[in-house]
């Protein structure tokens, strides 16, 4: 028995960051929403799309598994793990499983700007957890200080969020901070349920971080769809209401898809991509070896965008216009040798109208 504790004892002194099982004792709902998420789900065990990538990635065959920085953050042995030295992650490694973990993010005491990809500031102190609520009562495992900006203002996602480039200085992704609509109030929206066991709240911050792979139903309000009759025949109007781009990872398509129904059979169709491809000399390359920007569609950030269509419109016919995406597009999925259930298409939002005539 002594064994077992000083065995335990040992693990927990050597982890940087108190483990996610810990929490779960007194925040069981934010766990259980957490498991869910992408952010618990980062890992090359649980992620197969991060998977495929990392498996077909130059850093690979060195084993120097350098996304750990923004995958698995929390990873005990961290420097082993990004250095070229062949070790690779082990699923076996509970800190590697942690994911982008709950101590971790709430540890990021300040954001550095980098050019590369920006970083963490993590606090020396590993039971001193930020937050961003008014009023708490004292936690038994840990201190809570509520005078960060990072929480206060909302800039703890800037440091895996903001931007990453490529070696050739390409940027792959990048999203701006925005002080009026940061990113936890539409993410991590207030959701029935309280905060800890030990005092009963009513609602508590959305922990599965809605997003294009978990709850994207609880996004699709910030997106506006709407189609009128003009004189020639048809608009669709897509207005975001994001401050970000509508997707921003460079594997995804989004698309709009608009329908002219008659008598239940489709007589008219039209297809639109939103969708940024990069790549090197005109053609798409995997983003390590790309140079620039061949094709960018993508829905910006606040962008109002209408797409006119030509076609005769007869009184009864119905109209349904889509606006969906990808996770990866298709011809990538396929060299990734991706489960085609994995890709399915998601659908963000539908409207349809009757056309009077
Ligand atoms: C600077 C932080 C950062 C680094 C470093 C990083 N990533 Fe990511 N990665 C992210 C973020 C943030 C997302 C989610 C972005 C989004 O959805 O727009 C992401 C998403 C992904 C996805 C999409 C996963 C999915 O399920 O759709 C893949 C693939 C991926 N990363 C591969 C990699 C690989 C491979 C490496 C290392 C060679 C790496 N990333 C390094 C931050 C990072
Ligand atoms: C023994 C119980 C217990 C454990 C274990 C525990 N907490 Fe807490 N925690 C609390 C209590 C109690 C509060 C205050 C809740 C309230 O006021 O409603 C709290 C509040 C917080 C807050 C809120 C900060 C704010 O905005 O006020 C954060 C962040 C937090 N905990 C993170 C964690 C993390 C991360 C872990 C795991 C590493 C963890 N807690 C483990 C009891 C616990
Ligand atoms: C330590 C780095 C890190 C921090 C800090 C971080 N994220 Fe992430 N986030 C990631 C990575 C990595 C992914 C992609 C995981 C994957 O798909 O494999 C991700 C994915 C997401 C997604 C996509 C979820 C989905 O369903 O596709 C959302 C939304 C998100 N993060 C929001 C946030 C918000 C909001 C914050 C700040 C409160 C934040 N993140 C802070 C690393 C981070
Ligand atoms: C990606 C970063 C990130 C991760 C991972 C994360 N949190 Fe949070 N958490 C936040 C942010 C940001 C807030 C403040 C949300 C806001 O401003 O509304 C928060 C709020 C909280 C609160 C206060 C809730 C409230 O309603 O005020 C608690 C408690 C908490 N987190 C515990 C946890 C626990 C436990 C885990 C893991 C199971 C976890 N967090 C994982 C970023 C994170
Ligand atoms: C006004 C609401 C709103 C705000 C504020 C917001 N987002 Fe989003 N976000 C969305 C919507 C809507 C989507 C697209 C729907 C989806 O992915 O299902 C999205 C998608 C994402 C994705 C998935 C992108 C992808 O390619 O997979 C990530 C990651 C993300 N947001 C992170 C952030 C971060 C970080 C911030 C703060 C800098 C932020 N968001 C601010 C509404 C918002």
């Amino acid at each position: 028995m002594k064994k077992i504790i000083l065995l335990i004892a040992a693990t927990l002194a050597f982890a940087k960051f108190a483990p996610n099982s810990k929490c779960q004792e007194c925040h069981p709902l934010i766990y259980q929403e957490f498991t869910q998420s992408m952010h618990a789900k980062a890992t090359i065990f649980k992620d197969p799309i991060h998977a495929a990538v990392w498996k077909k990635h130059p850093l690979h065959k060195k084993g120097a598994y350098k996304c750990a920085k923004c995958h698995t953050p929390a990873a005990n042995n961290f420097k082993e793990l990004i250095a070229p030295n062949g070790i690779g992650p082990d699923p076996k490694n509970v800190s590697q499983n942690d994911a982008v973990a709950c101590a971790y993010c709430h540890r990021i005491e300040a954001v550095k700007e980098g050019n590369r990809t920006n970083s963490n500031v993590i606090s020396s102190h590993p039971r001193i957890y930020f937050g961003a609520r008014k009023e708490h009562i004292a936690s038994p495992f840990h201190k809570i200080d509520t005078s960060k900006a990072t929480f206060l203002k909302g800039t703890s996602c800037m440091g895996c969020h903001s931007h990453n480039r490529n070696n050739k200085g390409l940027f792959l992704c990048k999203m701006e901070y925005n002080a009026t609509s940061e990113c936890a109030s539409c993410h991590m929206p207030q959701v029935p349920g309280s905060v800890s066991t030990l005092k009963k709240r009513a609602t508590h911050a959305f922990h599965g971080f809605a997003g294009a792979h978990i709850a994207p139903k609880m996004l699709a309000k910030y997106v506006d769809l709407s189609l009128a009759p003009t004189p020639n025949g048809l608009r669709l109007t897509i207005t975001s209401h994001i401050p970000h781009e509508l997707l921003s990872h460079p594997a995804r398509v989004a698309f709009v898809k608009v329908m002219v129904l008659r008598d239940g059979k489709t007589v008219w169709q039209k297809r639109e991509l939103l969708v940024r491809i990069i790549g090197k000399n005109g053609k798409p390359t995997p983003p390590w070896l790309a140079t620039q920007v061949l094709k960018d569609t993508m829905l910006k950030a606040n962008e109002s965008r209408s797409y006119s269509y030509d076609v005769t419109l007869q009184k009864g016919d119905k109209v349904v216009a889509l606006l969906g995406y990808r996770l990866v597009k298709p011809p990538l999925a396929k060299k990734l040798g991706l489960d085609p259930k994995l890709n399915k298409p998601v659908i963000l939002k539908k409207v349809t109208f009757i056309f009077e005539g």
